[in-house]
């Protein structure tokens, strides 16, 4: 039977501003976080410097320069059939250091074109208001989501594109990946708490008190961010978003059942259920204590936390892993945690394909939450060729193809089970640069970019085979996948 998505359902892809648009020195646009991070591989952790060294190749410079050909991508985009594109703003862009009082009008301008190209090809746009990025004079005065000051700062920048693009954006997102900051290597991405660091990535590290502090803040933020918009903008649609990784326990000896639901509440559910919820969780007060966190929670914290539960929940969905009490082989791929399981082929960087997973992962959050849900990150980063075949250049990514057929009907099935998805945007239909590598050859897109990790390259756009796989699926509303 073939699967069946709703009317009206949204089919798209999902990016990132610090990854692919470049022109991170153009138009006023100020340095992000990201700008200070070199490119990296599987073995190499990217190294993070305080300065700008010229002999250094830091890869979010110049991305796949979508600042420039936004246009053409657009087009592209369109021509596969999107109906949504999940992009995010440049903070750094609006607020070149985050302090200023007057925003930068170039850097709104460029967001103008952007959905103004939207809408002409009839494309809803999903922004993300903070993907992993923050201007990086904000690291350098507070650092990062330590400093209780970014969340009047976030607001005014929130505030600032609320207004601007109150009749081109309705789908809002706060923070990509929130839940992120809880961990170690994700936090570096998520709360930039790096003042004065400068080395390899995975050497950089904070204290758990620093990063439930840093994520306090930001709950804070996010919920007077959604509060603003349900009182000033009622036609806005809110969303968390949440790198949900879910894991099984690794035997039935019931150690394992409660190491899982352990793992469960501190990688996927802790976040979520405050910007769900409106609240923090019955279970948090003695996770707090174990980890030996005591939180600053200033006067009214409280109620714009319970003023800001969002209307829809959004998560990235990549692999899953493992946990138990016995002997547990671990992954060892870059930005993978728990163990490994036996039943799952993994990509090339370690991360383990599990389509039965987001199926099981979207009914345990709908029976959770009942509210609507959107999968606003999945993909297969692998290495791609381009050939040149009859004269005309191709790449041929069956491996993508499969996985991505295989993930439409894993949702088809949470459909039918009676989940209330509405919407699926895959992370990187184009080329860009990877987050936790710094890579161009760890390639998520249906859309080939011509650009190398020693920074060569023309940066032609070339369709991969999946380019009209994808487009099957998104013209048939998933029954052809
Ligand atoms: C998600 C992030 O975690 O995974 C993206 O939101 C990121 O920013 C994506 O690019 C894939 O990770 P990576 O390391 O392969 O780029």
């Amino acid at each position: 039977m073939a699967v069946t998505f709703p009317e009206g359902f949204f089919w798209g892809g999902a990016t990132a501003a610090n990854q692919f648009e470049g022109a991170w020195d153009v138009d006023g646009r100020g340095p992000s976080v990201d700008d200070h991070f070199t490119g990296g591989s599987y073995e190499r952790p990217r190294e993070i410097t305080i300065d700008i060294k010229p002999d250094l190749l830091y890869p979010n410079h110049d991305g796949i320069d979508f600042y420039h050909r936004y246009a053409e991508d657009i087009a592209l985009f369109a021509e596969m059939g999107f109906t949504m594109f999940r992009m995010s703003i440049s903070w750094s862009r609006i607020f070149p250091t985050g302090m200023e009082d007057e925003p930068n009008e170039a850097g709104l301008a460029f967001y103008d074109r952007v959905f103004d190209e939207c809408k002409k090809h009839g494309i809803e746009p999903l922004v993300t208001l903070s993907h992993y990025e923050m201007p990086y004079a904000l690291v350098e005065k507070y650092n990062g989501w330590e400093g209780r000051e970014l969340i009047d700062l976030f607001v005014k920048y929130c505030a600032t594109v609320f207004e601007r693009y109150k009749d081109k954006v309705t789908y809002w997102l706060t923070f990509n990946e929130i839940n992120c900051g809880a961990t170690d290597m994700g936090n570096l991405f998520e709360t930039s708490m790096i003042r004065g660091f400068e080395g390899p990535a995975s050497e950089a590290k904070t204290t758990a008190q620093q990063r439930f502090q840093a994520l306090h803040h930001q709950f804070v933020a996010s919920g007077r961010v959604v509060r603003l918009a349900h009182e000033k903008y009622p036609q806005f649609k809110m969303g968390n978003m949440d790198c949900f990784i879910l894991s099984y326990p690794a035997t039935c000896d019931p150690k394992d059942i409660l190491l899982n639901q352990a793992n469960m509440r501190e990688m996927n559910w802790y976040c979520s259920d405050v910007q769900v919820r409106g609240s923090y969780p019955s279970y948090a007060r003695r996770y707090w204590r174990e980890h030996g966190v005591e939180l600053a929670i200033a006067d009214g914290d409280l109620d714009d936390i319970a003023a800001g539960k969002v209307d829809f929940y959004t998560f990235s969905y990549y692999m899953s892993n493992i946990v138990g009490t016995h002997d547990v082989e671990q992954t060892s791929g870059n930005m993978t945690f728990g163990g490994v399981n036996p039943y799952l082929e993994s990509t090339e960087w370690g991360w383990q394909i599990d389509p039965d997973g987001l199926r099981y992962a979207l009914n345990e959050i709908y029976d959770r939450y009942q509210i609507p849900l959107m999968v606003v990150e999945n993909g297969m980063g692998a290495r791609d060729e381009a050939v040149v075949e009859d004269g005309e250049k191709r790449v041929h990514d069956d491996y993508r193809i499969e996985y991505l057929k295989k993930h439409v009907r894993a949702m088809g099935e949470a459909v039918d089970d009676g989940v209330d998805l509405i919407g699926y945007t895959w992370w990187g239909p184009i080329d860009l640069v990877s987050a936790g590598t710094g890579e161009m050859r760890k390639r998520y897109g249906f859309i080939y970019v011509d650009k190398h990790d020693d920074g060569t390259g023309t940066y032609e756009r070339i369709r991969k085979d999946s380019f009209f796989a994808y487009q099957k699926i998104m013209k048939s509303n998933g029954a052809e996948g």
